[in-house]
């Protein structure tokens, strides 16, 4: 469940940074906006990859 959300949330990362890409100058005001909603998505791709390295049980066992 975390994994999926952990690809989620990247998924989401790729989407806003097309979207403030796509404004570039088109939109100035709207892609400040779209980039602190990425910013905050980061945030919580970073926190889930984090709790996913703590979690023993999520740690990819040796082939
Ligand atoms: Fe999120």
């Amino acid at each position: 469940m975390i994994r999926e959300n952990l690809v989620a949330e990247r998924i989401a990362i790729d989407s806003y940074r097309q979207f403030a890409n796509f404004l570039a100058d088109r939109d100035s005001t709207t892609r400040r906006l779209v980039e602190q909603i990425l910013a905050v998505e980061e945030e919580h791709a970073d926190e889930l990859a984090v709790f996913l390295e703590d979690l023993p049980s999520a740690r990819k066992k040796p082939a």
